[in-house]
């Protein structure tokens, strides 16, 4: 209960009052986005943690302005492998056989299986997949972050070019997807806090298969 209990606290906050969030809460939500299961383990994301209060003004500004942006403790921008390649997926089996200490005929093909479809595909695609991969470990960190009692605002409401440019993502071989500010309520001046929260009946989102 005590998980659903934070769930229902949580809310996408519309006014944070800019106090600091410790370094270990943060640490523990980014560890929360890393656990988060990804297609075949490839984790193809990678998170990145705006601090500088310049850069959180320019990403407001093509950010609908909204005002979390800059009066956040932590912004979190999650940018997607702008494609799948060779040298990317084999990082990542390469690093399952250095952790594990121990190379596997069954991963081995799997990996030659994932080498000869998903570099060939187009990019877009393969971006697309990836970014689905970056939505569960954001997802993750909104529910690490209501169980460290820290208030965020899942933001796709910005210009993901612009933002692609302002932290020369491109150049890295990302595309950014979506932003989680992390910080602390604005009780006096956030016109959500005390509104009920709205979820669909049960009945119309889960159906039985018995
Ligand atoms: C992917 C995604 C993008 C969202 N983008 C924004 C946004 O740009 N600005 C905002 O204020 N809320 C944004 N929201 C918050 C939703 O409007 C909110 O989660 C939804 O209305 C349910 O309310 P609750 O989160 O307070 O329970 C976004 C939510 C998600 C999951």
């Amino acid at each position: 209960m005590e998980l659903l209990d934070k769930l229902k606290w949580r809310y996408a906050a519309k006014a944070m009052n800019g106090q600091k969030v410790s370094a270990d809460k943060i640490d523990n939500i980014l560890e929360a986005a890393s656990l988060a299961p990804t297609s075949s383990g490839l984790q193809p994301f990678e998170i990145l943690v705006v601090t500088n209060q310049e850069i959180k003004e320019k990403i407001r500004a093509i950010g609908w302005n909204q005002s979390v942006i800059t009066d956040c403790s932590h912004l979190l921008v999650f940018a997607a492998w702008d494609t799948y390649t060779a040298e990317r997926i084999n990082t990542m089996f390469d690093l399952t056989n250095e952790v594990r200490g121990f190379k596997n005929e069954g991963w081995e093909n799997y990996r030659q299986m994932l080498l000869n479809s998903y570099p060939q595909k187009d990019a877009e695609v393969n971006f697309q997949h990836a970014a689905r991969q970056a939505y569960i470990s954001f997802s993750q960190a909104i529910a690490a972050a209501a169980f460290e009692g820290v208030d965020s605002t899942p933001i796709e409401g910005f210009d993901p070019d612009a933002l692609d440019e302002i932290l020369n993502l491109r150049e890295k071989g990302l595309r950014s997807c979506v932003m989680l500010p992390l910080g602390y309520r604005d009780v006096e001046n956030d016109w959500l806090v005390n509104l009920t929260k709205v979820r669909k009946s049960r009945e119309d989102l889960i159906t039985l298969v018995d």
